[in-house]
């Protein structure tokens, strides 16, 4: 059977909701993590190019940066370093052989990545931690407010996170964090947040913060997740925080040296999130997306429906082609 069109295609990016004249232009992509959940898969492959469909994770992330209107992205990568910068570059040979056969969707598809958005990259030379990965882009940002998203982290496309973010860095000023309710026996996999209201409706002050903790030991249910606005401040308290949890340099610590200063507000986001380095939050990102598509979904629900129907002993085993 003949692969039908490539996602690119099928799900295209929400219409930019950017609001003319805000502060912030520039967006740091983390990706020079271990990605040690996901061996082996991850030995000579970035966790941020695993395939979401047919797409990698941080393409995902980049449409996300390039839809909220941020138009230069810096990409921290380490190790492997090559997959993610031929990716958002042009691919001339595989571009002249598609333009050759009039393949206009693929060739579209192939081309996109490097036309989302101006795309650096920077390497960080060691692990240290998200928070050196962030410093590591210093001298790109100078002293402007940037976003930070982490690579392998997914917010679902019809969500307006990222906006919503830029939206209260530019009215509030100071640094904002995406925070996600947790069951408390998941705060531990996360940086958790203190929070106070602001009287605005889905936004929190953020009056203190600690690197996963303990479920005793957090101060609420309201975990960090992959999306920052961050004032240049933070570089100087970057500097000068020590290595923390795990030994890397953690973001967090210094977001809690911002935070006792009361420049921190968090935004309380309710959609749908996966984090891509975690194998079960892998497999239901993946299935999602795949589900939904027009090309792929009426197919594959059909299949998934015969093989839940295996799983709970409703239906025969053995069904490898769809209903
Ligand atoms: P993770 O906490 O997921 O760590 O990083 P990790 O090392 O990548 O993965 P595991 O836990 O070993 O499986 C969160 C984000 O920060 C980036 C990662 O690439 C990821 O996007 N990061 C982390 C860096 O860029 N540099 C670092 O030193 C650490």
């Amino acid at each position: 059977m003949s692969t039908p069109h490539p996602s690119a295609r099928a799900t295209p990016a929400p219409a930019p909701a950017v609001r003319a004249g805000r502060a912030v232009r520039k967006a740091v992509i983390p990706a020079a993590g271990l990605g040690t959940r996901f061996l082996p898969a991850t030995k000579a492959t970035p966790k941020e190019m695993l395939p979401v469909v047919d797409k990698p994770a941080i393409q995902y992330v980049v449409e996300e940066a390039a839809a909220a209107g941020l138009d230069d992205v810096l990409m921290v990568t380490g190790r492997h370093k090559r997959a993610i910068e031929d990716h958002f570059d042009h691919a001339f040979e595989l571009e002249q052989a598609l333009a050759a056969k009039g393949d206009t969707v693929r060739l579209d598809a192939v081309r996109d990545p490097a036309r989302l958005a101006s795309i650096h990259h920077i390497r960080q030379g060691e692990p240290l931690g998200l928070g050196h990965a962030v410093l590591c882009a210093r001298r790109h940002i100078g002293d402007q407010p940037f976003a930070v998203l982490l690579g392998d982290d997914l917010i679902d496309p019809r969500e307006t996170l990222l906006s919503r973010m830029l939206d209260v860095r530019d009215r509030l000023l100071g640094s904002v964090v995406a925070l996600m309710e947790v069951p408390p026996g998941q705060i531990h996999r996360y940086g958790c947040a203190a929070v106070e209201p602001t009287g605005e409706e889905g936004v929190v002050r953020v009056t203190g913060l600690v690197e996963k903790p303990a479920p005793q030991d957090a101060p609420s249910r309201y975990a960090v997740i992959g999306r920052y606005v961050l004032d240049p401040d933070v570089f100087t308290v970057l500097e000068r925080t020590p290595p923390g949890r795990g030994g890397e340099i953690q973001l967090t610590d210094a977001l809690e040296q911002l935070a006792s200063g009361g420049t921190v507000h968090g935004i309380v986001f309710e959609g749908l999130r996966h984090d891509t380095g975690d194998k079960a939050d892998y497999l239901r990102a993946v299935v999602r997306p795949a589900c939904e598509r027009p090309d792929l979904g009426p197919e594959f629900v059909a299949w998934l429906r015969g093989f839940l129907g295996e799983l709970d002993g409703t239906r025969p085993g053995h069904r490898d082609v769809a209903a």
